[in-house]
């Protein structure tokens, strides 16, 4: 069964599909959609090689003409070098402002050609096509594109919305369990920042998401895109309640900058050592409860997630850099540091101007030095 959420976004709106078999049907889904039977498909070597044979099917089967544009795997590829690649392999096949592209991979295809699609020839059409439960569940949905730079991540990119979204849940089967683990910790933020209920639901049927069972599998991902769609419709470019799916991406990215990302720790592992930091840190102010606090870290730590500083490859970590590393963050505005916390299980807020003293010292409990 195929369920299809809505992104309310006014000329922007899209759909995103979720179900099994969408990869097969991509052609019918995405042929509507187009000017000319052509179109770009950017993935990477992996995904390629894996899916590519039977995404170009589907499309040729309806008479689409698919140009692949094969870019390495890994986030050292969301770069200006791989940008340019790409909008250059664009150039070359003459794809014009009516033509569209198509993202099959992962976030970091995803952030790449989203972006690629957003300033080439002042911006294009794109389809997602997520392979990852990452990219399914969060990058692939709200429009959020952008590139690395030595400087830090996403730190150069454009809101730019898809015209549609086909969550293939088949497409999962091939993922490494690691990165399925990884792509659950955004899943479990769902629960955490806005839905208890979603949260409990987890708790008890975790193990049936990572195992990939198709009905567990089926909720936990529409579950997940309808809770972003919502908040992307109220808030598409983050003035406010967007923020929010920023759960445990303030400690998260301090972690994988000082950690290098690379594979010694995925984002989605980050961000599950992010959460529950989030969680003990607002326990420590005395925002929600100790017992919420290591509820939330049981629920990540119970599937193979980090959920302290020594669980990250690299520790002891040094209490000053995380912080550096947090005032570079984002959603860091003028210096001061803003997190999203929470009251409860199931329910974050946004916390502007966090006393860096606060955040010091709560490192070091947690062993930084
Ligand atoms: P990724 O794209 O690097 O994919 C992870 C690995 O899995 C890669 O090696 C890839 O080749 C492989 N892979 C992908 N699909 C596969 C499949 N079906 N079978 C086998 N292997 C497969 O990583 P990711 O975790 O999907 O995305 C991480 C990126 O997403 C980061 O760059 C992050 O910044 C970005 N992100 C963006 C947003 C947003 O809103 N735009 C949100 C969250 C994360
Ligand atoms: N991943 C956070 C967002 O899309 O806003």
């Amino acid at each position: 069964m195929t369920q299809t959420i809505g992104v309310g976004l006014g000329q922007r709106a899209y759909e995103v599909r979720v179900g099994g078999g969408l990869i097969d049907r991509a052609g019918e889904a995405i042929l509507p959609l187009l000017k000319r039977r052509r179109t770009a498909v950017v993935s990477d070597g992996t995904v390629w090689g894996l899916h590519g044979a039977r995404l170009t099917r589907a499309l040729e089967t309806v008479g689409i003409a698919v140009s692949p544009v094969i870019v390495a795997p890994g986030e050292q590829t969301k770069s200006f070098e791989g940008l340019a690649h790409v909008t250059d392999r664009l150039l070359a096949l003459e794809l014009d402002r009516g033509d569209l592209i198509v993202a099959f991979g992962g976030g970091v295809v995803g952030d790449l050609a989203g972006f690629a699609a957003a300033i080439y020839k002042r911006g294009i059409g794109f389809v997602q096509v997520p392979t990852t439960l990452l990219a399914q569940v969060d990058s692939s949905v709200g429009g959020k594109t952008a590139i690395d730079t030595p400087r830090g991540k996403n730190l150069v990119g454009a809101f730019h919305q898809p015209k549609l979204v086909l969550a293939d849940l088949d497409v999962l089967a091939t993922l490494p369990d690691r990165e399925m683990r990884a792509g659950y910790a955004e899943v479990i933020k769902y629960g955490l920042l806005g839905d208890f209920d979603f949260f409990e639901w987890l708790e008890a049927n975790g193990p049936r998401v990572l195992r990939r069972e198709p009905e567990a599998l089926a909720k936990a991902v529409a579950r997940s895109i309808a809770m972003k769609a919502e908040i992307v419709a109220e808030d598409e470019t983050e003035q406010g309640r967007r923020a929010l799916l920023n759960l445990g991406h303030t400690f998260g990215h301090a972690l994988e900058a000082e950690t290098g990302y690379g594979g010694e720790l995925l984002h989605g592992e980050a961000v599950a050592a992010g959460q529950a930091l989030a969680f003990r840190f607002s326990a420590a102010q005395g925002l929600c409860t100790t017992q919420d606090a290591r509820r939330a870290s049981a629920s990540l730590a119970a599937v193979g997630l980090p959920t302290r500083l020594a669980d990250v490859a690299g520790h002891p970590f040094d209490t000053e850099r995380l912080v550096g590393h947090m005032a570079q963050d984002k959603k860091a505005e003028d210096g001061a540091l803003t997190f999203i916390l929470a009251r409860s299980l199931g329910e974050a807020f946004v916390a502007r101007d966090v006393d860096p003293g606060a955040v010091r010292d709560f490192l070091q409990q947690e062993g930084a030095t």
